[in-house]
C-alpha cells in the first residue's frame, strides 16, 4: 500500500490526526497523555508501567510502515497507568535509514501529540563514547547534534531547541536514580555503524552517543509543544572506542540482557510522570 505522507501535497499532521483518530475508535481511548517510543532493549517497560487496555497492528493505522529490523515489535499499545494516566506505547519505529523519508520518521511522534500526549519519552539502543559506559549503562540523552543533514519540519518553521530534553524530566529520572549519566547524542544516518574516525569527530563536536534514531523525533515532538525525555541503551562501546568490530546480533544481545533492569527503571519514571 502506498502511504499517503509519502504524497508531497498532503498535510502530514492532518495524517497523523486521522491516525489518532483510528486508534481512538480501535481502542476505546479518547485520549492519551504520555508517549513511549521504545528502542532496542526498552520493550519490556510496555508490561511494566501498567495495564494494557489496547494492542494495535501499527500497520493498520494510516502512515505507519512495517518496521524493518528484527526486534522492533510493530504495535502501538494503550496502557492504564497507576495514577489512571493513559500511555500510548510506540513499538513501530521507521528509522531514517529505512528511506521513507523524515515525514514517515516522525509520523509516530505526531500521532502521539495528536492522541494529546503531552510527554513524549524516547529510548534507543546506542553506542557509547565513554568507557565507563561499557556493560549495558542507561544514560539521560542531555542534547543531541543531528547528522542527518535533514529536518522533519517544512519551509520556514523556526523551532527553539534549548532544552530540548526536558531539564525537569531528567531531574525527575535522576530521583529514581541519582547515579544516572547524560550525555549528548549524535544522529547519524545509518544503518552501517560509524567508522573509528567518525567517532571520534562525534568525540571532539561534544558527542557522547552515537545512534541512528532520536533526534529527527525529538525535533518533530517539540515542534509538537511537548515535554521530551531521552534515554540511550549503550549497548556498545562505540567503534574504535570498542576494539572488537560492533555487530547487530551483539546490540540485540546486549538489550536482551540488560532488558530487565532498564525497563524496571524506566517505568518508575513513568510512574513519577
Ligand atoms: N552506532 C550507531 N547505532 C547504534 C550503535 C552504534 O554503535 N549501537 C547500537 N545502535
Amino acid at each position: 500500500m502506498v502511504n499517503p505522507l509519502n504524497d508531497a501535497q498532503a498535510n502530514p499532521f492532518e495524517i497523523a490526526k486521522q491516525a489518532a483518530q483510528q486508534i481512538a475508535e480501535i481502542s476505546g481511548i479518547e485520549k492519551h497523555d504520555i508517549a513511549l517510543t521504545l528502542g532496542s532493549g526498552w520493550a519490556k517497560a510496555a508490561d511494566l508501567i501498567g495495564e494494557t487496555v489496547s494492542v494495535i497492528p501499527a500497520t493498520e493505522i494510516i502512515g505507519f510502515s512495517k518496521p524493518a529490523v528484527h526486534g522492533h515489535v510493530g504495535t502501538l499499545r494503550s496502557v492504564k497507568l497507576p495514577s489512571g494516566k493513559m500511555a500510548l506505547v510506540i513499538g513501530a519505529r521507521t528509522h531514517y535509514y529505512e528511506n521513507h523519508g523524515v515525514r514517515a520518521v516522525v509520523h509516530s511522534v505526531r500521532t502521539a501529540a495528536a492522541t494529546g500526549a503531552k510527554v513524549m519519552i524516547l529510548t534507543n539502543g546506542a553506542g557509547g563514547i565513554k568507557p565507563e559506559w561499557a556493560g549495558g549503562a542507561a544514560v539521560l540523552i542531555s542534547d543531541h547534534i543531528n547528522l542527518t543533514a535533514n529536518s522533519p519540519l517544512e519551509g520556514a518553521t523556526f523551532i527553539d531547541l534549548t532544552d530540548l530534553y526536558s531539564k525537569r524530566l531528567r531531574a525527575l529520572a535522576r530521583e529514581v536514580d541519582p547515579k544516572l549519566d547524560e550525555g549528548v547524542y549524535v544522529q547519524f544516518r545509518g544503518p552501517h555503524y560509524e567508522t573509528p574516525a567518525e567517532v571520534q569527530m562525534a568525540k571532539i563536536m561534544g558527542g557522547h552517543i552515537v545512534g541512528m534514531s532520536t533526534a529527527l523525533e525529538a525535533i518533530a515532538a517539540r515542534e509538537a509543544g511537548m515535554e521530551i525525555l531521552g534515554m540511550s541503551l549503550i549497548t556498545n562501546l562505540a567503534a574504535g572506542i570498542q576494539t572488537t568490530p560492533l555487530s547487530h546480533e551483539e546490540v540485540i544481545q546486549a538489550g536482551k540482557d540488560a532488558e530487565g533492569r532498564i525497563s524496571e527503571l524506566l517505568s518508575k519514571i513513568v510512574a513519577k510522570l
